[in-house]
Order: C-alpha cells, then structure tokens, then sequence
C-alpha cells in the first residue's frame, strides 16, 4: 500500500486487478440503494423474480418480496461462476489439527454430493422446510455440509459453538425446539481429544430433541443410546447423492444464530434467504476481492457469525475454495497459523485483532522464515484493531503490500456493512473505514443528532437497511424492539456501539455502549456472566465488569458478595466451574474478587461504572509502579447518590492489593 499523511491507499498493481477502483460506486449507490441492491440481486440465480424490492412497515422490513430461491443452487449448480467451470475446483480445503493427518481437500462436486446425501438423509428423518435443526459440530467438513443440506431442503439450522457448554446448547435447542441434533463424537483442541458427544448428550436432556446424528470425528468413545442415537456414516451411506433444492421464499426463515446483548438470555438473530444471500454474495466479491484464484481462509468458527457468512457462505456462494482449520492457531507451535497460509498459499487471511496481537507477543522472530507470498490481503473483524496491531498486520503478515480491510459488523447485520475497499481504500489504523456502497450510517448524540467530525456517539443505519440485517428475535418480537428499534424510534436501527467518524468519512469504533464484552472477539453478555454466577447456592449477589486486556481487548472481571464458610480459593474455583458449565470455558473471567457489599444507588442498582473505574485505575497505576496510590472520589464520579459509600473504600483495597 502507499502512504499519503496518514492515509493508505492500494497500489496500482493492486487497483488495476480489483473488482472497484473507482469511488463512483459510492455516488451510484448513494443515489438509489434500493435499485443497487437490486442490480446486484440480479445477479444471482432466482426460480421467481420479486414483485417488490424493499418494504418497510417499521420497524420491520422486507426484501425482493415474493422472490424464490435456494442458496444452495447459487452455491453448485447456478454458481454465477458456471457449473462446468467450477464442479471440479477446490470448495473446501480442510486442516486438522494433528500435523500427521492430512487434509480433505473437496471439489465443488464432492462438496454438492456430500451436500445432498445428507440432505436426503434428513428428510428421511422427517426433517421438513422451515424445521430447525441444531447443528453442534467443531471445525470439521461435516459442520459446512450439515449447513449446507439444511440449506438445501429449507431446514433452519442454528449452529451451537462446540466449546460452548451443554447447558447453553440445551438452552438454544429448547428456544428452537429443534427435533434434530447434529454433533460429533469429538475433536482435537490442543493435543487432547475433547468428548463433543458428552456435552451433547447432556445439552439434549429436556429439549424436544428426537434423533442424535454422530459424526465419527475423533474416535473416542461414546456413550449410545439406540432410541435416539444414529451414526452420521450409516444415515448418509445409503442415500442417494441427487437432491432437489427446496424453492425459498426470500423471506422465508434461512438460519437463526443466538448471540448475547445486555440481559441474562441469549437470543436468537433470525436471517432470511434472500437478503442475507445477497449480501453475503456481493461483500465477500468486493471486499475481499474474490477472485478464481484466491484461496480464503477466514479463522472464525461457525459458531460465530464471521464463520457462518466469510468461513461458509461468502466464498462458496463466489466459487473460491475455503479453508478451515480445526485447531488452535498457535497449536502445535505459534507459527501454525503461518504454516498453514504457506502450506496451502492463501491469498486472503481474516482474524481477529486478539490473533493478530497474539501472533505479535510470540515474537517477529517466529515468522521470520515465512515470506507470505501468497497473502494479497488481510482483514480483521470482531473488536477495534489498534494502531500497533494494525501496522505489525501490515508489516510482518501483509509485507507493506497487501491492504488490511477492517471490517465492521454484527451478528445482526448478517455481512460487513463497513469498511473500506481494497481496490479504493483509503485505509487507516484503528478506522474501520467507509460504510459498504448502498449502506447508510449515522452517528448520533443522545439526543439523535448527528455528530460533529471527532465527537463520539452512537452509531446507527439508516433506511433502505442492508439486505442482510436481522428480520427479528425468534420467538421475541418485543426484545426486537426494544433492542433496536426504541432509542431514536422505529426507523434507525440502534448498533449498541459507540463510534466517531473523521475529516475523510472514515468510521472508528469505539466499543459497545451497552453490557456487552468482546473477549477475544467474541461476544459474551455480563448478564449472562452474573447469571451463571448468580447459580451458585451460596452467592446472593455479584456484579461483572469488562475491563480492558492487552491481548484479548477485552475481559471480564467478577466482583462477588460471599457469607459462606468456605475459603476464597475454594469459592473462586466453584464459580469458575459454574461459568463453564453454564457458558463454557471461553467465558472465564480474568480476576474473581470476594467483597463484603458492592457499591449501589438509594435504589438498590449495582453501579457497575465504579466498579469499573476502581479497577482500571488500579491496574494501571499498578504498571506507573505506584501501587499505593488509588482513585480520588473525585475520579469516581458523584458518590453521594450511593447507599452505601463505605463499600468503595473497602473495594479499593481489595483491588489495589493486586
Ligand atoms: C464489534 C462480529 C471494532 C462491535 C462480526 C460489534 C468491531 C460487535 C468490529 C458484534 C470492528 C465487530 N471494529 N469493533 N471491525 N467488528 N466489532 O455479533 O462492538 O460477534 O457490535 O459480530 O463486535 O459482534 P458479533
């Protein structure tokens, strides 16, 4: 990339081969979303045009109204690629995470054979359109084709992160009330075989779940229970590889994927068929700047959204190969990660900024023997990239030559809605860039008026909404509502993230204003957090805080009121089993702190906000070497309001003791 001030901008190699160099795609789309959207819709393959491009009875909307289609058959035998052309290309490019096993490497055809065979396997289940169908499975080729063959027949498939617990899977399969579980009897995390199947059996005690499908992944072994309990290889065997597509409408239901906001319970953002196709289609083209050759490797589980649309959908639906890894990046060694780009010469790598930060701690010195030639650009998604970890991306990943795209979005928005792109830029550190053509944001004060340059607000989307945004809540039309659609009324769509926006339109994120924690990337709600700890019979009362973690971004911190008898250590262990049984270990907080009363108002509200600034004081004057010194009350706010304003003092020499 070239440098201008402090802008970067794409080389001329680079522009000329891109799919957009030219910034009158903004202007196009700017005048008249509604009829970009739709010139882009054209291009897929539809059985039925739509009557109407975009309907909007806030605060729902519709749109390709009464279009039919199957994602499916965009992604095999209409792929705008050509059929011919790309059945026997690479689709899927799998690497397991022993180093002594090989890789499955699928063509197109293959992968549609797979594809239809379970999804024929399905419907002999008695799997129907618009059944939902859990999907729990790690990092293996099964969990793409189970996505796939539910796709095909119009199944709603919810995938279930595999590290998540069984407590959370049983919750989301009781909110789908999903008949049909797909899981494995496990898989390999950091040299151990972790029992999936396990969980799995726990996680459908009390759901309406009636067939288990097991993948024989890892070949440990399982308990079985014949009344429900079927192999994944003996279903699929005899099925025929030939399935008709399901005709969808575009609004019907396509999957729901559970996420966390700011209360106890997780819900369930419901995407459409087309719209989301659409999106997923058009922004993985352009932002990644897919093209025949490119090989994408996008680190993010299906569990998350990143998978789902960048990992899944996205390069299939554009006939490019994608790669997916079952282990963790720095497992074996820290420099897996970089053996595999070479390994399979990726030409496109997206992660999460706590990778990218991750990779730098291990040192430039791990990866100095990899030259990277392969790399013709990167991405990052998930939480704000620093100014730091985005120029060691730049330099030592990306050689100063391949443009970072940092890519803004939510699991509600379906695909990226802002960034800036490869072949246009201009790309700066720590920005997320310019809102997708046909996207329009604001930022707003609390009083809905748009900000000035540099001034933080919320930031919002506009009507026409991108195809791909959420339709609604399952089963929850009111936490819809109130969610998104309440702070400036029925038409903006409320982010919950706080953002400012520079002299060059360039957006940059600041975090999430509501009670969501982006740990590592991923997303996990304090209320949850409390309300796993809350589980514990002995706890009454706790409060958890986000604070911010060098490697991570982000992480949670537990503050816990304990009269039990038993000893700090011993209490600390038990909430920590009680968050991984509830949640699952990717949940565990950084520090646990044991206190006698937590600062609250007259009316009885924990005040996290003190809480939050007790410590972040603390840490880093702890770094200044000055331990001793804490917040003035000055720093802490107005503490008049409290009930019990003895409770910072206690709470100040508990923390500043670490
Ligand atoms: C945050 C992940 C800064 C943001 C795709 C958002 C980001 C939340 C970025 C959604 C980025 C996502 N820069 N922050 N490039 N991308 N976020 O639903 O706070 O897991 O609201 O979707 O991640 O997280 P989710």
């Amino acid at each position: 990339m070239i440098k201008r001030g402090d802008l970067y901008f794409p080389t001329k190699d680079f522009k000329k081969k891109a799919w957009l160099k030219d910034k009158k795609i903004y202007r196009e789309a700017q005048k008249d979303p509604i009829k970009f959207w739709e010139n882009l819709a054209n291009e897929l393959s539809w059985r039925k045009k739509w009557k109407k491009v975009f309907e909007h009875k806030p605060p729902y909307f519709k749109w390709f109204v009464a279009g039919k289609l199957n994602i499916t058959e965009n992604i095999f035998e209409k792929n705008s690629q050509g059929w011919e052309e790309i059945k026997n290309k690479t689709a899927i490019i799998w690497e397991p995470e022993p180093e002594k096993e090989k890789p499955i490497i699928l063509t197109y055809q293959e992968l549609f054979q797979r594809v239809n065979k379970l999804a024929n396997g399905l419907k002999k289940l008695g799997v129907k359109k618009g059944d939902r169908v859990g999907i729990y499975l790690p990092m293996i080729p099964e969990v793409i084709i189970s996505m796939l063959a539910c796709a095909r027949i119009g199944a709603v498939h919810t995938v279930v992160f595999s590290a998540f617990s069984s407590h959370a899977l049983q919750i989301r399969l009781q909110d789908t009330e999903a008949k049909i579980l797909i899981t494995a009897d496990g898989y390999y995390r950091r040299g151990q075989i972790i029992n999936l199947k396990q969980a799995a059996d726990e996680g459908i005690k009390e759901t309406n779940v009636e067939k288990v499908l097991v993948v024989k992944r890892a070949g440990n072994q399982v308990s079985w229970d014949k009344n429900h309990d079927l192999w994944w290889h003996e279903l699929v065997g005899k099925e025929s590889d030939q399935c008709q597509p399901e005709i969808m409408d575009s609004e019907d239901p396509f999957f729901i994927l559970y996420t966390s906001g700011s209360t106890g319970k997780p819900k369930g953002i419901l995407h459409t068929c087309g719209g989301y196709t659409v999106q997923a289609k058009f922004t993985g083209k352009w932002i990644f700047d897919l093209k025949e050759d490119d090989i994408l490797w996008c680190t993010s589980d299906v569990g998350w959204i990143t998978g789902i649309t960048y990992t899944a959908y996205s390069p299939l639906l554009n006939g490019v190969p994608t790669l997916f890894f079952e282990g963790a990046p720095d497992w074996p060694a820290p420099d897996r990660w970089a053996k595999i780009i070479e390994k399979h010469k990726v030409t496109t790598f997206y992660t999460a900024p706590t990778a990218i930060r991750m990779f730098e701690k291990y040192g430039t010195k791990v990866i100095e023997k990899y030259k990277f030639e392969s790399l013709q650009l990167l991405g990052s998604v998930g939480e704000p990239i620093d100014e730091s970890a985005w120029l060691w991306y730049f330099k030592e990943v990306g050689k100063e030559r391949c443009p970072i795209v940092d890519t803004w979005w939510q699991t509600e928005t379906g695909g990226i809605l802002i960034t800036s792109l490869p072949g246009i830029g201009p790309f700066k550190p720590a920005f997320t860039g310019l809102p997708f053509p046909g996207v329009k944001v604001e930022i707003l004060n609390e009083k809905g008026k748009p900000c000035k340059e540099n001034e933080a607000g919320n930031l919002v989307l506009l009507p026409p909404f991108a195809p791909g945004l959420l339709r609604g809540i399952y089963k929850n039309p009111q936490k819809y509502l109130e969610t998104y659609w309440s702070q400036y009324g029925k038409k903006i769509y409320f982010t919950s993230d706080g953002a400012i926006i520079d002299k060059n339109g360039l957006i940059r994120i600041i975090g999430r204003v509501d009670d969501v924690i982006k740990m590592a990337g991923h997303r996990l709600s304090t209320g949850e957090l409390e309300a796993a700890v809350n589980f514990h019979p002995d706890i009454t009362e706790c409060a958890v805080i986000g604070i911010p973690d060098e490697i991570k971004g982000e992480a949670p911190v537990v503050f816990i009121v304990y009269k039990g008898q038993k000893s700090v250590d011993e209490v600390k262990k038990e909430v920590i089993e009680h968050i991984k049984e509830e949640i699952g270990p990717i949940a565990l907080p950084k520090e646990i702190y044991l206190v006698e009363d937590l600062p609250k108002t007259r009316s009885g509200k924990i005040m996290r906000r003190i809480l939050k600034k007790l410590f972040t004081r603390a840490t880093a004057k702890g770094e200044e070497e000055d331990k001793s010194s804490s917040p003035t009350d000055q720093e802490l706010g107005d503490l008049s309001t409290l009930a019990n304003p003895e409770s910072v003092d206690e709470l100040k020499k508990i923390i500043g003791k670490k």
